[in-house]
C-alpha cells in the first residue's frame, strides 16, 4: 500500500485552458501558504495530449505514482482536437479514465449552484434558477466508461462491430448511493437516483440497490426513483425540484452538464472526485472543474477559473477539512462577481469583462 503524504497537492494542468485555470489555483495555493501559515507543497506534471506530445503515453508511470501517493490532485482539463484521431490508449482523455479508475474515485460530486449575481447568464428564466442548488453525485469507476468487452472488431460481412458494455454490481451501486444518502442528510435530505430501469437490466439492479439500502440505513431521507430521460427533462422544467441526484457515469456525465448550463456557464462548475477512506482515515481525491479544454480560447488569456478555483475550494473542504478556508474562498469569489468583474463567458450588460488572471487577482485581493 502506498502511503498517501499530507498537505501533498499535484498539480496536472493538462492541456487547452487547463494550464491557464490551473495557472490561478496555483497563485491561490501561494497565497494560502505565505498568509494563512499553511504549509500545502504543490507538484506540477504534465498529462494529455501534453504528456502524449512529450512522452508518447497520455500518462507517464512517473506521474501516475505521484498522483497514488498525493493527497489530492487538482487537474485542470485533457484533450483537443489535434489528438482526435490517436489510437484509443493514447487519446489524453485515457489520463484522466486511468486516474480515476486505478485511484478508486468512485464518487464524483458536481454542485450545480445558480450564483444569484449571474441569474441572467443563464438560458432559463431568472425566477427557474435563481438559489438553484443541486448536487450531483456521479458514479465514476463503473458503468459503460469501463465495461469489458469493449472494442471495434471487424465482422464476416467487410462490417465492423462497436462494443461497450454497461455493468454494475450490487456494491458498486451501493457505495455511491450511500455517498450520495449521507450528503443529502447535511443538504434538503432528498434523493432522486436517475437510470433506465425501463430498458436496461442494469438500471433496474441500480433502482433496487438503491432501494434497499434506503430501506435499511436511510430511511429518514426522501428518495425518489427517476428515468434519467425524464431527469433530462425536468432540469430544464423545474431544477428546483432537485436536492442531491445521484446516477450511472454516461448518464451523470451527460446530466451535469446540462446542469451547468443552468447556472449560466460550464466555466463555474467546480467537481471532486473521491474515494473510501481507509482506517486511518486517508482518502485518495481529485479535483477539476465540470469544463474541458476548450482548445478554441485557449491561450487567450480569457478563460474562466472560477471552476477550477471552487474545486480548490472544494478540495480544502473535503480532503483538508479546512471548512473555514474553503468557505473564505468560495466567499471571495461571490464578491467579485458582487463587484461586476466577469469573463467572457458571463459577461452581460453592465458588468466588466476582464481577463483570465485579473479575475484570479481581484479572488486574492479579496481574500486579504
Ligand atoms: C467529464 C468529461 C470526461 C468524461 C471526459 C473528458 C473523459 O466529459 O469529466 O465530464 O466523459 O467523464
Ligand atoms: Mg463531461
Amino acid at each position: 500500500m502506498i502511503k498517501i503524504k499530507k498537505r501533498k497537492f499535484l498539480l496536472l494542468p493538462g492541456d487547452g485552458i487547463g494550464p491557464e485555470v490551473v495557472g490561478e489555483v496555483k497563485k491561490i495555493i501561494n497565497w494560502f501558504n505565505k498568509n494563512k501559515s499553511l504549509d500545502f507543497e504543490i507538484e506540477e506534471e504534465i498529462v494529455g495530449g501534453a504528456s502524449y506530445e512529450k512522452h508518447g503515453t497520455p500518462i507517464t508511470d512517473e506521474v501516475f505514482y505521484k498522483a497514488l501517493e498525493s493527497e489530492a490532485v487538482i487537474l485542470g482539463a485533457v484533450g483537443g482536437p489535434k489528438w482526435d484521431d490517436l489510437e484509443f490508449s493514447k487519446k489524453p482523455e485515457r489520463a484522466l479514465l486511468k486516474l480515476r479508475k486505478e485511484l478508486k474515485l468512485f464518487a464524483n460530486l458536481r454542485p450545480a449552484i445558480c450564483f444569484k449575481q449571474l441569474v441572467d447568464a443563464s438560458s432559463l428564466k431568472p425566477d427557474l434558477v435563481s438559489d438553484l442548488d443541486i448536487m450531483f453525485v456521479r458514479e465514476l469507476t463503473g458503468g459503460i466508461y469501463f465495461g469489458e468487452p469493449r472494442g471495434i472488431k471487424p465482422i464476416d460481412n467487410g462490417e465492423r462491430k462497436g462494443i461497450n458494455t454497461h455493468v454494475y454490481t450490487s456494491s458498486e451501486i451501493e457505495r455511491v448511493a450511500r455517498v450520495a444518502f449521507e450528503l443529502a442528510r447535511k443538504r434538503n435530505n432528498k434523493v432522486t437516483s436517475c437510470e433506465k430501469s425501463n430498458v436496461m437490466e442494469a438500471g433496474q439492479l441500480w433502482k433496487e440497490e438503491v432501494q434497499l439500502l434506503h430501506e435499511k440505513e436511510f430511511k429518514d431521507v426522501e428518495l425518489n426513483h427517476m428515468l434519467a430521460d425524464n431527469c433530462a427533462m425536468q432540469l430544464v422544467r423545474n431544477p428546483k425540484q432537485f436536492d442531491v441526484i445521484v446516477t450511472d457515469n454516461l448518464f451523470g456525465d451527460m446530466l451535469s452538464d446540462e446542469a451547468a448550463m443552468l447556472t449560466g456557464s460550464l466555466g463555474l462548475l467546480p467537481s471532486a472526485s473521491l474515494g473510501a477512506k481507509d482506517k486511518n482515515g486517508n482518502m485518495r481525491s481529485l479535483y477539476e472543474p465540470v469544463h474541458g479544454s476548450a482548445p478554441d480560447i485557449a491561450g487567450k488569456g480569457i478563460a474562466n477559473p472560477i471552476a477550477t478555483i471552487l474545486s480548490f475550494a472544494m478540495a480544502l473542504k473535503y480532503s483538508l477539512d479546512l471548512d473555514k478556508e474553503s468557505n473564505m474562498l468560495e466567499k471571495s469569489v461571490q464578491n467579485v462577481l458582487d463587484e461586476g468583474l466577469r469573463t467572457k463567458d458571463i459577461l452581460s450588460k453592465g458588468t466588466k469583462e476582464v481577463s483570465t488572471s485579473e479575475i484570479g487577482d481581484a479572488i486574492i485581493s479579496k481574500l486579504q
